[in-house]
């Protein structure tokens, strides 16, 4: 289970944690396709968080911003929504603001993806002994 948020859209304030989160999305998505046909029976779960109320946007992390605890979703409902997909044996949450584009672009690009490796499936098939 791994958690990744900022895959979706990069902020300006942070590129380092944004393309991490970002090469975790798409290292997540190939993982799953590569597990499907095992060794064992694994998920790979993927949670989309939007901001929640923890301590990464404490002054102790970004002494630039104020009252950082106080920056998205409550804790409780996150882990709420969170557990909520978990026990619907979900492998991708998204939950809050993620939502949106979760349901939007996020499909695009998991459709694209599916169609270009149906596609290199085929290219390999052909080009491999
Ligand atoms: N909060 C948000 O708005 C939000 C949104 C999207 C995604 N996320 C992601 O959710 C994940 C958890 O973040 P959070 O919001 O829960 O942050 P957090 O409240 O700052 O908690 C981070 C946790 O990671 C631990 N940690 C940090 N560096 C570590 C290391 N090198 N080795 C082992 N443990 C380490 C910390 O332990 P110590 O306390 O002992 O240092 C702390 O328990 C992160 O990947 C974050 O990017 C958060």
């Amino acid at each position: 289970m791994q958690y990744a948020d900022r895959d979706q859209v990069p902020m300006i304030r942070c590129p380092n944690y944004c393309a991490s989160k970002a090469a975790l999305h798409h290292f997540i998505l190939v993982l799953r396709e590569q597990l499907k046909n095992g060794p064992g029976n694994i998920q790979v779960i993927e949670i989309f968080p939007p901001a929640v109320q923890t301590e990464l946007h404490d002054a102790k992390h970004q002494p630039d911003i104020k009252n950082g605890g106080q920056i998205g979703m409550p804790l409780k409902d996150f882990t709420d929504a969170t557990w909520a997909g978990l026990a619907a044996g979900k492998d991708q949450i998204p939950v809050g603001m993620s939502e949106g584009s979760f349901n939007g672009w996020e499909q695009e690009r998991q459709k694209a993806f599916h169609g270009m490796n149906a596609h290199i499936a085929k290219m390999m098939a052909q080009h491999s002994e």
